[in-house]
């Protein structure tokens, strides 16, 4: 045990020193090292970082779903049988499953009844305005609609961590400023501690409480910025010079990664 957690809250998200190399081809690839990340409980967290900096590795390791090389990852005391709820970009809901199905279907997979899990799996296609959907297909569904299905069922679970890989990333602008109004709105009902990836600097200003900047590959921390916003937030602050100037700080250093991947290339 490292010294960390001892001081963290328990239902703290702790990862420490965590490297990780892939023996997929003939050299090894080391996706993230020494990278370290506490989360509050019922904060709400975005990663930026460039290609390949390791973000979907790091989340894939917090989730379970890969192994670390080295360090140590602290999850909270399970409220559910399930340690995180993910939702990815793209691909997340199962298209031979109804929309309810789907959103049901984490409950099912921590032992809940099915009527219980039906009626909440309801209660939660209620709340993202798809409950006349729900015994349609995914291929029925809108980009949109499809991602609402995908972040009902990861809040859906109890899991009071959810873990969320560009989310957004595949909608079209308009529907993607909708949908982080939702996401703020369901957060800041729920307080789960949110980890998201996204490539997009306003995305991350508007929805956090920090903006965790990686460098390149091996991802490591090269920033950790606190979102100065009070909440609840709308799009108003980007009215803010505060905004602004956030924003062009996370761009540079974005931008320096970039150029630097570029000439060592
Ligand atoms: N299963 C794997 N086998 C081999 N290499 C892998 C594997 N998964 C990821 N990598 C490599 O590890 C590095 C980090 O990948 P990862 O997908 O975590 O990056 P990312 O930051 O999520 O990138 P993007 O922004 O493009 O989604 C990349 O070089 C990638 O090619
Ligand atoms: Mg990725």
């Amino acid at each position: 045990m490292h010294a960390t957690p001892s001081v963290a809250p328990v239902d703290a998200v702790v990862a420490e020193d965590v490297s990780k190399v892939f023996f997929s081809g003939t050299d090894p690839v080391w996706a993230l090292e020494d990278f370290s990340l506490s989360l509050e409980p019922g904060s709400f967290t975005c990663i930026v970082g460039p290609s390949g900096c390791g973000k979907s590795t790091f989340l894939r390791i917090l989730g379970g779903l890969e192994e670390r090389t080295v360090g140590s990852v602290t999850m909270p005391e399970a409220s559910s049988p399930i340690p995180a709820a993910f939702v990815f970009q793209e691909h997340g809901v199962f298209p031979w499953m109804t929309v309810l199905e789907n959103v049901a279907f984490g409950l099912r997979m921590s032992g809940t009844g099915k009527t219980e899990r039906l009626g909440i799996a309801r209660d939660w296609l209620e709340r993202v305005r798809l409950a006349d959907f729900a015994d349609s297909y995914p291929h029925q569904l809108s980009g949109g609609m499809r991602q609402r299905v995908a972040i009902a069922r990861a809040f859906a679970t109890g899991s009071s961590v959810l873990l969320m890989d560009e989310p957004l990333g595949a909608l079209d602008a308009q529907t993607r400023m909708l949908m982080q109004e939702e996401l703020i709105a369901l957060w800041e009902a729920e307080r789960k501690t949110v980890l998201m990836v996204t490539h997009d600097i306003d995305e991350a200003i508007i929805l956090s409480d920090r903006v965790i900047v990686m460098s390149g590959r091996p991802g490591t921390l090269r920033e950790d910025i606190t979102v100065p916003f009070d909440r609840p937030r709308s799009f108003d602050i980007e009215r803010d010079p505060a905004y602004s100037a956030l924003r062009a700080r996370i761009w540079e250093l974005l931008r320096e990664d970039a150029r630097t991947a570029e000439e060592t290339a």
